[in-house]
């Protein structure tokens, strides 16, 4: 089993307050991870310190087989091996195009290279007709496909999603789901996918971890998660009971 991401006592503190305490949490290459707990958990903390785009207040965090302690940031050339979504489409003000070009161009790819994996990954999501379009008047569905889209043009080593569908509908929710396992499946991405939607969980996870209060519960392979947990707050977090 190779790791992509390693965790060891880690803190992250705010105000004072420890918002998330990981003693230990592999996170398996290749699989996709999905992260599941109530709102508040900490899920989302913990995507920024795998992205790096925070730092943890204790502990280390590896990458990829390097390993960051506290204060040391992930360089520039380790971070762009990880894309990320966020739940809220996060595009410029161009066009789709344009959006979906600019991670390639900051990676100075040739121009011709750069329509071709633009044109290709249009596809993938179903929006080659869009390329044209400014990016802001796409519908709140289409608009989370492109920054889909603009994440995994780069073929990342690791995929970040925190709730990538929330506020999406289901056939939204069904094309950008068939999107990330593409990405893993023919890339090889290692997924990292946040939601609280327990139904995503258990359709896309191969492992999945469970976070309540900062803490993880109980982590495992999606099968035995789903049908055999161990811990009784689990069980009742999976059944769609409040869980505190
Ligand atoms: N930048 C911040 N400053 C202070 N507190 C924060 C910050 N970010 C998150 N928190 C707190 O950390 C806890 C976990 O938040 P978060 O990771 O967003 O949870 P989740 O994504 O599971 O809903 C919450 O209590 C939240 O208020
Ligand atoms: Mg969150």
């Amino acid at each position: 089993m190779s790791i992509m991401f390693e965790l060891r006592d880690v803190k992250k503190i705010y105000d004072g307050k420890t918002v998330l305490r990981i003693d230990e949490l592999k996170l398996e290459a290749g699989k996709i991870n999905a992260i599941i707990g109530p709102s508040g958990a900490g899920k989302s903390t913990l995507l920024q310190l795998l992205n790096g785009l925070e730092g943890s207040s204790e502990g280390a965090i590896s990458f990829d087989g390097e390993k960051y302690t506290k204060g040391k940031k992930i360089p520039l050339n380790e971070r762009r091996k990880m894309a990320m979504v966020f739940q809220k489409p996060t595009l410029f003000n161009s066009s789709v195009y344009e959006n979906i070009a600019y991670p390639l161009k900051l990676r100075r790819i040739p121009t011709k290279t750069i329509s071709q994996k633009v044109n290709e990954v249009l596809e993938l999501v179903g929006l080659r007709d869009k390329a044209r379009q400014g990016a802001l008047t796409l519908s709140g569905g289409e608009a989370q496909r492109i920054s889909v889209a603009r994440a995994i043009v780069t073929h990342p080593k690791a995929l970040l999603l925190d709730e990538p569908t929330a506020n999406l509908d289901p056939a939204n929710v069904e094309l950008i789901e068939r999107i990330i396992k593409h990405a893993n499946s023919a890339h090889g991405a290692t997924v990292v996918i946040v939601t609280h939607n327990m139904f995503q969980a258990k359709r896309l996870g191969d492992n999945i971890v469970f976070l309540l209060n900062g803490q993880i519960v109980e982590s495992g392979p999606s099968d035995i998660i789903f049908s055999d947990p161990k811990n009784e707050k689990t069980s009742a977090f999976i059944r769609g009971e409040m869980v505190c």
